[in-house]
């Protein structure tokens, strides 16, 4: 499996892929990781360990889609099979997720339908939820909305504030997007509706 990763800022979920790839646990070779922010820990990661990183920063461009389609050129040289969103803090256009159809994947800190957009840890708090946890799912047009390949659950705490569950989210986010890679890099699942599926 050819795998791109798009990235903002620190990148544990890119680290965790890339750990699974070199302990031969996912079948899969990272062809070229994106970052729209300069400084992002994940680019600089992606340099230490010698793979093709590339910085696009969306406020060099007038508008977002020339930032997307600087992207999108750099993604067609590369030729993913599957494009990896970890913690990429752009909204895809419509036109980009259709130039990629069910072949872009994110994860959301979250047990999705809850909690979508920003901050779902800290949403899942004020709720007052039992438990939460996170969602690899593959990107439609709509925010945090795709179909789930892989939940994992974690519980919340009585004593928990949004940043000691975020930390426990996370633990089972790099777990989580492994396995979903996994599953795809196999093949052997068919999308029906909303249903990742065996086939
Ligand atoms: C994660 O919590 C992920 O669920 C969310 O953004 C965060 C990215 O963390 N989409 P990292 O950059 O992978 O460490």
């Amino acid at each position: 499996m050819r795998l791109a990763i798009l990235l903002s800022g620190r990148g544990s979920n890119f680290a965790a892929i890339q750990d699974a790839i070199v302990r031969g646990e996912l079948d899969a070779e990272i062809v070229c990781v994106i970052s729209n922010r300069p400084n992002a820990a994940g680019i600089e990661r992606a340099r230490a360990l010698g793979l093709t990183a590339h910085v696009i920063d969306h406020r060099s461009f007038d508008s977002r889609e020339a930032h997307e389609s600087e992207v999108l050129r750099v993604l067609a040289d590369a030729r993913p099979d599957f494009i990896a969103l970890a913690g990429y803090m752009r909204l895809l256009s419509p036109a980009f997720i259709a130039a990629y159809p069910m072949r872009i994947l994110n994860i959301h800190p979250s047990l999705l339908p809850a909690f979508p957009g920003v901050d779902a840890q800290a949403q899942a708090i004020a709720y007052g939820v039992k438990v939460s946890g996170c969602t690899v799912h593959l990107v439609d047009e709509n925010l945090d909305a795709g179909p789930i390949i892989v939940q994992r659950v974690v519980a919340v705490r009585d004593d928990d504030d949004a940043s000691s569950l975020s930390a426990r989210i996370l633990d089972e986010e790099h777990i989580a997007y492994v396995d979903a890679l996994k599953k795809l890099a196999e093949g052997g699942y068919r999308i029906d509706g909303r249903r990742v599926v065996p086939a």
